[in-house]
């Protein structure tokens, strides 16, 4: 007992060809596809045989799509789990059947499964500092005295919305002029996040910060406020996360304020860290993906990239 071994994680041999498991979520918005997209992309490049699966927005549909991987003999696992908890199980038969598993983007909750030990490692970015980056950019933009905010929040259970969550609400905590009237989950979604905005609003009329938790739901926020009678950018400050071309369009248009950068371009990272664990080389339990901030400065230079 006490110390965990490294090679208690299955080995990947060197080879020219490998059969590799990439285990989607859900395929609707525009950061999941573009996620996906980088893995096809790079399936052509890294020599993979790519087994692809979308669990549609079911933590349950996921684990079922990773048996079955497990059971057409993939090589190497890439997952981003939907939730931190369900997830685990499928990540233990990875395990056992000798398939090197890597999470990407999302993570699973450390008590239970850990880098090194059950999987490989995260390649993703950290979640908590772009939760704290939003509000470090509304406490020093915020003009107004009286900061209302309502926060839409990601997929329940998910480590972006634990994480997000966490790092913007522990910031605007130590400023007096904040604070946060209503929490809500919009799964990640544009309509979601329409539609709770647009039940928000009834109950919250004197909002005039919207933090949410991805672009997606922003937008769908930003949409319910104009449907209201309410000017984004205006009268209500808009900060988010992800760097959709959407979001970028909205700062141009001045609807948005601030989008803090996740990457969803994991295929060539993904490709580079499974060569070097095939050769033998120590992989860090977390790969620090860093990201960039967009405002109204650089918006219009970065949206040509946007996806
Ligand atoms: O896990 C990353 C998050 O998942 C992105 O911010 C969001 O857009 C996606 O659904």
């Amino acid at each position: 007992a006490g110390m965990v071994l490294a090679q208690d994680l299955p080995a990947l041999a060197v080879k020219d060809k490998y059969k590799v498991g990439f285990a989607q979520t859900e395929s609707n918005n525009p950061w999941r596809i573009a996620q996906t997209k980088s893995f096809q992309d790079t399936a052509a490049t890294c020599g993979w045989d790519l087994v692809l699966t979308d669990a549609g927005g079911s933590a349950a549909k996921q684990v079922a799509d990773v048996d079955s991987m497990i059971a057409q003999g993939i090589d190497v696992l890439f997952l981003p789990p939907r939730e931190e908890s369900p997830l685990i199980p499928a990540v233990m038969r990875a395990k056992a059947a000798g398939i090197p598993t890597f999470l990407v983007d999302r993570s699973v909750d450390p008590n239970v499964a850990q880098a090194g030990r059950d999987y490989v490692s995260f390649l993703g970015s950290d979640f908590i500092d772009q939760g704290g980056r939003a509000a470090d950019w509304l406490i020093k933009n915020f003009k107004g005295d009286k900061g209302v905010i309502v926060e839409l929040e990601g997929t329940t259970g998910s480590s972006p919305a634990n994480d997000r969550k966490k790092g913007f609400d522990d910031a605007v905590a130590a400023d007096a002029r904040f604070s946060i009237v209503a929490s809500r989950s919009g799964d990640f979604a544009r309509d979601e996040g329409r539609k709770v905005m647009e039940t928000l609003l009834q109950a919250h009329a004197d909002v005039n910060v919207v933090y949410a938790h991805n672009d997606e739901m922003a937008i769908g926020a930003i949409q319910a406020l104009e449907a209201a009678g309410r000017k984004p950018g205006e009268d209500v400050t808009v900060v988010s996360i992800d760097g959709t071309r959407d979001a970028l369009q909205a700062i141009i248009d001045g609807k948005m304020g601030v989008t803090v950068e996740s990457s969803p371009f994991f295929g060539p990272l993904a490709c580079d860290t499974m060569k070097k664990y095939a050769a033998g080389e120590k992989i860090e339990p977390w790969v620090k993906v860093e990201d960039r901030i967009f405002t109204k400065e650089n918006a219009a230079e970065h949206i040509g990239e946007a996806y």
